[in-house]
């Protein structure tokens, strides 16, 4: 069997960063300033192999029963990642975008700030679209599609005839990213965690074992390695006689 293009979205659960800090005697905190390293490797080893889509899982509806500790290092960090690095991104020609619930009381405003500044200064760009799942989870996601098409049905503007997949798909957080072809979660956890549940319904997916800190290019390439020498059928069937 011939092998299949690179996959054209790749999303990533990074996951293992408080596992490879208690490692190291560190706190988890710690594991969570090493994953950047491992991110800006990830954005240039995708754009090398090709990849126009990225989404990675940078904090979930549920990550806010961590310690408050933990979670004011996370909102701190990725506050400070966005305003050390998004000129880096702009020039990489990566377009960044949030998805997920930015309007969550919880959220500083500066942050929020820095979310829309480093959309505005990367709008446009087209060699990677980068999108940061943050306070993100996708029955919310599903839940605030579905609010919106009930609010356009009691107005008037909706028929429910024609509420169909389509309908839900385009009111999702990013209706123009095409679905997931490759979902990857570091750590060797094989779980979904409420992420893109509906995008990812005909995805592929890898566990590998390694740590998100540990994470680098090679991992990814790995991985689209494997996505390439496998048979997608999407319910339909192969005979293997025929090749038809
Ligand atoms: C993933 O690493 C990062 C976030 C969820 C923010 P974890 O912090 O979940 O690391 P482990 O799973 O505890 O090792
Ligand atoms: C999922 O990882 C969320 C992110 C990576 C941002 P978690 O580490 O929070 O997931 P569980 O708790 O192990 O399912
Ligand atoms: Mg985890």
């Amino acid at each position: 069997m011939s092998e299949r293009p690179v996959p054209e979205h790749v999303a990533i659960i990074l996951d293992g960063n408080g596992r490879w800090a208690n490692a190291r005697g560190l706190h988890r905190t710690a594991g969570h300033a090493a994953g950047e390293e491992s991110l800006f490797d990830v954005v240039n080893g995708a754009i090398e192999i090709g990849i126009r889509w990225l989404t990675v899982y940078v904090f979930s509806t549920e990550n806010w029963k961590r310690s408050g500790l933990e979670v004011e290092f996370l909102m701190e960090f990725n506050e400070s990642l966005l305003l050390r690095r998004r000129d880096e991104l702009n020039d990489m020609g990566v377009e960044v975008r949030f998805i997920g619930d930015r309007d969550d009381g919880r959220v500083t405003d500066r942050l929020r700030g820095h979310i829309a500044d480093t959309e505005a200064l990367t709008a446009g760009n087209e060699v990677l679209h980068l999108l940061f799942a943050f306070n993100y989870g996708s029955r919310m996601e599903i839940t605030d599609a579905v609010r919106s098409i009930a609010s356009e049905v009691a107005a008037g503007s909706l028929d429910p005839d024609d509420v169909d997949e389509s309908a839900i798909a385009a009111r999702l957080y990013a209706p123009d990213a095409p679905d997931p072809d490759l979902v990857i979660r570091s750590s060797g956890e094989q779980r979904i965690s409420n992420f893109l549940l509906w995008q990812s319904a005909y995805a592929e997916y890898l566990f590998p074992e390694t740590l998100w800190p540990d994470f680098r290019t090679e991992h990814l390439r790995a991985a689209v390695d494997e996505y390439r020498g496998r048979d997608r059928r999407f319910g339909a069937a192969q005979d293997a006689v025929t090749g038809e």
